[in-house]
C-alpha cells in the first residue's frame, strides 16, 4: 500500500517573531498585501502591530463573520481588487484565515464563482499568502482547506495550491485572547492530536507529531488559560495547535462527527462541543480497543499509562480549564439528540475513528455526554 506524506510549509515561530514580516514580504514579491481579518479584530493589538509593521503599506478587510460565506469572500476579494494588492496576510482565527487562503481562488478566476471550484483545475500559483494566527486551535495556518457557507451549506474547498506560504507563529498576538476563548480552542486543538494519533490510518510522522503536540498542550493549556500573558505556554499551544493541523491531514475521528452538529445546530463553540464528547469517545474507543491510549499517556508523561489513567487525565484537564463535561448543562436538550446524530452520522470524520462507530453508537456517545 502507497502512503503520500508532505509537510511542506515554511514556519516562524517565536516571541516577536512577526517583526520578520516586512523582510519575508521582500523576499516573496509582495509590495501591497491585503490584510485579511475580522471585525473584533480589527481595532486589536495584533492588527494594530501588523499595521505598524507595514507602514503605509497596509491595507486592511476586516468583514470576515464567525462562520464565513460566499459573502465574505466576494467583499475581500473586492477589496484585493479595489487596493490594487499582490498578497494576502490572513490574521485571526480559522475564519479570516480560512478567506484569506479562499479569496485567492477569485483572484486568479475572477470569472468563476466559488460555487463552481473545481479541484481538478490547475490553481497554482495563488496570489502568496502569510498566515499568522492569533488563536491556537483549529490548525488552518497549516491546512490545504477553507470551510465556507456557499447556498447555506458549510463546503470545504480543498486543493494543495491553498496552502500557506509562509505561518508567523507569534506567541505575543495571542496574549489578548480571553480565558474562556483559550481553553476552547485549546481544546479543539488537543482532540485533533488524539484524534489523530489514535485514528487507524497509516501515517506514522503524523503520529508522532501529534503525540508531541499532545506533550505540549499537557504541560501548557492550563498554565495558558490561567495566566495569558506566559508567553512560553502561549508558544506551546500555537505549536501545538499548527502540530495538531498537520496531524489531522491524516484525519479524525468519532468526536468532530459528535461537535459538528453541536455547533450548527445548537450554536456552540466548536471547541467546547469537541472538550464536552472527547471522554466519552475515548472511553467508547478504548472499550474496544484496550491499550489503544498508552502513547497518549506516554506523551502526557504518566507512569505505566492505562487507557483509564489517560482519560482521567484528560478529564481532568478539561474540567480544571471550565470544561468540564455536561451538554445539558449548556442548553442541549435531550428531544434534539436524534437529529444532532443523524446528523453526526452524515458527517464523515467518524469514518476514520479509532474504531468503526454505528448511528446508535453516536446517539449513545451524546446520551453520555449530556
Ligand atoms: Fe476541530
Amino acid at each position: 500500500m502507497t502512503s503520500a506524506f508532505s509537510f511542506p510549509t515554511a514556519i516562524l515561530f517565536g516571541p516577536g517573531s512577526s517583526s520578520a514580516l516586512p523582510g519575508k514580504l521582500r523576499e516573496l514579491c509582495v509590495g501591497r498585501p491585503l490584510v485579511v481579518t475580522d471585525p473584533g479584530l480589527a481595532e486589536s493589538a495584533p492588527i494594530k502591530a501588523i499595521a505598524g509593521l507595514l507602514q503605509s503599506e497596509a491595507h486592511v478587510f476586516s468583514g470576515v463573520t464567525a462562520n464565513p460565506t460566499e459573502a465574505d469572500v466576494e467583499a475581500a476579494a473586492e477589496a484585493y481588487v479595489a487596493m490594487n494588492c499582490d498578497g494576502v496576510i490572513a490574521v485571526g482565527g480559522g475564519s479570516a484565515l480560512d478567506v484569506g487562503k479562499v479569496l485567492r481562488l477569485r483572484i486568479k478566476r475572477p470569472e468563476k464563482r466559488l460555487a463552481e471550484f473545481q479541484p481538478d483545475f490547475g490553481w497554482a500559483p495563488l496570489p502568496r499568502f502569510i498566515a499568522i494566527p492569533t488563536t491556537a486551535g483549529t490548525g488552518s495556518e497549516v491546512g490545504r482547506s477553507g470551510v465556507i457557507i456557499l447556498n447555506g451549506r458549510k463546503r470545504v474547498i480543498f486543493h494543495p495550491a491553498l496552502l500557506a506560504d509562509l505561518v508567523i507563529l507569534d506567541p505575543e498576538l495571542t496574549v489578548g485572547l480571553p480565558a474562556t476563548l483559550t481553553a476552547a480552542t485549546g481544546a479543539d486543538a488537543l482532540t485533533h492530536c488524539i484524534e489523530s494519533a489514535t485514528s487507524p490510518v497509516f501515517h506514522p510522522m503524523c503520529d508522532a507529531i501529534a503525540l508531541e503536540g499532545i506533550r505540549f498542550i499537557h504541560q501548557s493549556l492550563r498554565i495558558a488559560v490561567a495566566n495569558g500573558s506566559e508567553l512560553e505556554a502561549r508558544g506551546h499551544m500555537l505549536l501545538a495547535a499548527t502540530m495538531g493541523g498537520i496531524a489531522f491531514q491524516k484525519d479524525l475521528g468519532a468526536v468532530h462527527s459528535l461537535a459538528h452538529p453541536l455547533s450548527t445546530i445548537c450554536g456552540m463553540h466548536h471547541g467546547t462541543a469537541n472538550a464536552m464528547c472527547l471522554p466519552a469517545v475515548m472511553a467508547f474507543n478504548a472499550e474496544r480497543k484496550p491499550g489503544l491510549f498508552q502513547r497518549v499517556g506516554e506523551a502526557m508523561g504518566l507512569n505505566d499509562p492505562t487507557d483509564d489513567s489517560v482519560i482521567q487525565t484528560i478529564q481532568t484537564l478539561l474540567r480544571e480549564i471550565g470544561l468540564a463535561p455536561g451538554l445539558a448543562a449548556r442548553g442541549v436538550k435531550a428531544l434534539q439528540l436524534e437529529r444532532l446524530a443523524d446528523q453526526a452520522w452524515e458527517d464523515d470524520c467518524h469514518r476514520t475513528n479509532a474504531v468503526p462507530v454505528t448511528r446508535d453508537d453516536l446517539y449513545h456517545l451524546y446520551e453520555l455526554a449530556m
